[in-house]
């Protein structure tokens, strides 16, 4: 048993960096981890080794269609699905090992095993109890299930399943056209499965700029992804080596079936709490199972504080990295703060997309007046020189002082170019100050640029 200023449960992007800034702040840290290895779910089964795959299909897709146009030949190029999957494991390895070290140098204990919180102030991890000034919950989330969808991460897959499949499926149905049905389903799409996307809604990427929606499907869909949408799936079946989905059509309520060699339930995320012992502590929940906090990220329990996908708000890896940071600061007594309004959103297809504050649907419903300025890539040289010339960049302004309100991205690079945006929203910026900033030429932030002049006098290249 030993004595903390604060146990941090759970080593994903929230925990492991709140720990990190703990043990900077002065205060003695520990991290319980249960998995083999650090980093949850992002870095083991999540974001890293989804962008390990995107990232080699993407070469794989750049090499077939774009060297013959560049004058390099090569062979038609074959894929090493094991090798593949290799790659993607050393790329995990790396980045797990890599906390472990920053946990080592940073003074951070890793409590082997699974937390619970037996009382206030204590923590049982694998027969010991430890005791802790304050404990932060830190431990993420897990796929929801769909009523008639049996997962045997085998034919019926979450994204856990998918990152290992045993072998590249000929035909791939994804339920759900959110972030994780669309970044996998481009995965095996440049991979030669043929990729049906079922979508509930009628627009795929709920919370999306309508604008980018529809180019952004327009986009998939040229790739050769196929889409039903206003489907909601019933159930899904296991055949002899397939699996079968039956869905019915909202508008007229008609039920169809399709199978696959692998079905994909991407249909949203929830939080993971169980075994915490929360219930007999008296932490409050939402009714969507989310433990609920207060703007300082304190629960009803005093002493114990919760972040990350465990809380409400966006699922999103840095948003809990902010708040593991803040939360850290508030503990030790200085201000810790997460600016809400300023969360990038980014998905890691081909074209990426990229989105940071207020939609334009989100302005018209408020009746906030805005202005925009919109910018196609088509314009930009250094995109027509790479064959990324698919997109574009919106910015949102307000009507009057020209402070940006949001911005929208669909493009190359689009989920780097979108934090030029954020830094300027983080200083109130408006877009005069964006297109007053000189740009280097030629790249892609141009494309940056040219939207913010848009707000204004009008841009150069359109
Ligand atoms: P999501 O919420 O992004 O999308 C789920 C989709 O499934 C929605 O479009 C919804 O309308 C649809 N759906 C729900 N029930 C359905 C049904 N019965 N039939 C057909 N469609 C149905 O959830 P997703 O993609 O599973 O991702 C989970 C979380 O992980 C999200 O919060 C996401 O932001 C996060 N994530 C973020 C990534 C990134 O930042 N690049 C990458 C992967 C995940």
């Amino acid at each position: 048993m030993a004595n903390y200023d604060v146990i941090v449960i759970g080593s994903g992007p929230g925990g492991y960096v709140c720990a990190i800034r703990c043990a900077q702040l002065g205060l003695k840290t520990a991290c319980v981890e249960g998995r083999e290895t650090l980093g949850g779910t992002c870095l083991n089964v999540g974001c890293i080794p989804s962008k390990a795959l995107l990232h080699a299909t993407e070469m794989l897709h750049e090499t077939e269609e774009n060297f013959g146009k560049m004058g390099i030949k090569v062979l038609r190029p074959d894929v090493d699905w094991k090798k593949m999957l290799e790659y993607k494991q050393d790329t995990i390895d790396a980045n797990t090992k890599g906390i472990e070290f920053l946990f080592k140098k940073n003074k951070v204990d890793w409590l082997k095993g699974w937390a619970t919180i037996p009382e206030a102030g204590k923590v049982a991890v694998g027969g010991e109890v430890h005791e802790a000034k304050n404990i932060v919950i830190a431990t993420g989330s897990e796929p929801s299930s769909l009523p008639g969808v049996e997962v045997d991460e085998k034919t019926v897959v979450t994204s856990t399943g998918a990152l290992e499949l045993g072998k590249i499926p000929k035909s791939m149905i994804v339920i759900g056209g959110g972030v994780i049905g669309l970044e996998l389903g481009s995965v095996y799409n440049r991979l030669g499965a043929e990729v049906t996307v079922i979508e509930f809604l009628d627009a795929i990427t709920p919370g999306m700029d309508a604008e980018v929606q529809k180019t952004f499907q327009r986009t998939l869909k040229k790739q050769g992804m196929k889409f039903v949408m206003g489907a909601a799936v019933q159930k899904t079946e296991a055949l002899k080596t397939k699996a079968k989905v039956t869905y019915k059509l909202r508008k007229d309520d008609s039920e169809h079936q399709i199978d696959a060699d692998v079905v994909l339930v991407a249909t949203g995320r929830k939080p993971y709490t169980d075994g915490l012992g929360l219930g007999p502590l008296g932490v409050e929940l939402t009714d969507r199972g989310q433990v609920k906090t207060d703007d300082h990220w304190r629960t009803n329990v005093s002493g114990i504080y919760a972040i990350g996908d465990a809380i409400t708000g966006p699922m999103l890896a840095h948003k809990a990295e902010d708040e593991g940071m803040a939360v850290a600061e508030t503990i030790a007594g200085q201000a810790g703060h997460v600016n809400y309004g300023v969360i990038p959103g980014v998905i890691y297809t081909h074209p990426e997309v990229a989105t940071v504050g207020q939609t334009e649907q989100q302005l018209k419903e408020a009746g906030h007046a805005y202005k925009i300025g919109k910018f196609s890539f088509m314009g930009n040289g250094r995109a027509k020189a790479n064959f990324a010339a698919d997109g574009f960049v919106k910015i949102l302004a307000d009507k009057e002082t020209d402070r940006i309100l949001g911005a929208h991205i669909i493009g190359p690079m689009a989920g780097d170019l979108i934090h030029e945006i954020c830094v300027a929203m983080e200083f109130g910026a408006a877009a005069e100050d964006l297109a007053r900033t000189c740009h280097a030429h030629p790249t892609y932030s141009e494309a940056v640029r040219e939207a913010a002049l848009a707000c204004g006098d009008g841009p150069i290249h359109a």
